[in-house]
């Protein structure tokens, strides 16, 4: 089957992110970069990467309603953690115990998706809580194979009705769930799951919440 989706390989550019935007003709663009100088992480974070990285950014048109974008980044981070066997912590972290190995960034516009992905391939030495998703280096191309992989499976997921999203695949993989987490602004409570729509649900002292991932911010398991 042909790839569904052109390719851009850069060595290195500020972030992939804008790179995609401003070069999507209409059809899956998909930029991939070893190097990024100005890479965006969740909340205007600034995005830290190994010695061995990759940023990829999947742009594409969104074909379901609004209501249902909110789905893009679930899906986008259960279909990476398949990839790469390792857990989620809700939104769509990528976790390998408690190292953080990989995130997720999604940014809308005109109805069209910028779906990046950082990935830390290799990191021999690497700051507290984060770490590389392999423990030799495996070299320049391994960023592209896992680019290709992780596109096909978000353009098929994105291709089924918002209904038949992978919710029970998720919530299989999210250690999330059970935590008793804190989160701003002002929240704690223990997760309980994860709804349909993609919410967080948490049990707390005033009851039943559900927290949607665009609200609130720095979701942490409570010391
Ligand atoms: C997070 O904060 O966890 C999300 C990080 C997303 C980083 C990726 S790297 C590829 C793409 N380009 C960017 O500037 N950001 C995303």
């Amino acid at each position: 089957m042909p790839t569904p989706y052109s390719v851009i390989r850069l060595d290195e550019t500020e972030s992939t992110q804008d790179v995609a935007r401003e070069h999507f003709a209409g059809t899956p663009l998909l930029v991939v970069a070893a190097r990024q100088t100005a890479g965006r992480g969740r909340s205007g974070a600034i995005w830290e990467t190994a010695p061995r990285a990759v940023g990829l950014s999947l742009a594409t048109n969104l074909e379901w309603e609004p209501a249902r974008w909110p789905l893009v980044p679930l899906i986008s981070g259960v279909v990476a953690a398949e990839l790469l066997d390792c857990t989620l912590k809700w939104p769509n972290d990528l976790m390998m115990g408690e190292a953080k190995i990989g995130g997720i960034l999604v940014e809308v516009a005109d109805a069209v998706a910028v779906i990046g992905m950082g990935l830390n391939l290799w990191w021999p030495d690497p700051p507290p809580y984060r770490s590389g998703v392999f423990r030799e280096d495996p070299g320049p191309e391994a960023g592209l194979g896992l680019g290709n992989r992780w596109s096909d499976a978000v353009i098929r997921a994105l291709a089924m009705p918002p209904s038949e999203w992978p919710h029970d695949r998720f919530v299989a993989r999210c250690v999330s769930i059970g935590q008793t987490v804190t989160w701003d602004p002002g929240g704690a409570g223990t997760v309980t799951g994860v709804d349909g729509d993609g919410s967080l649900v948490v049990e707390t002292p005033a009851g039943r919440q559900t927290l949607r991932a665009g609200e609130i911010r720095h979701v942490r398991p409570a010391s």
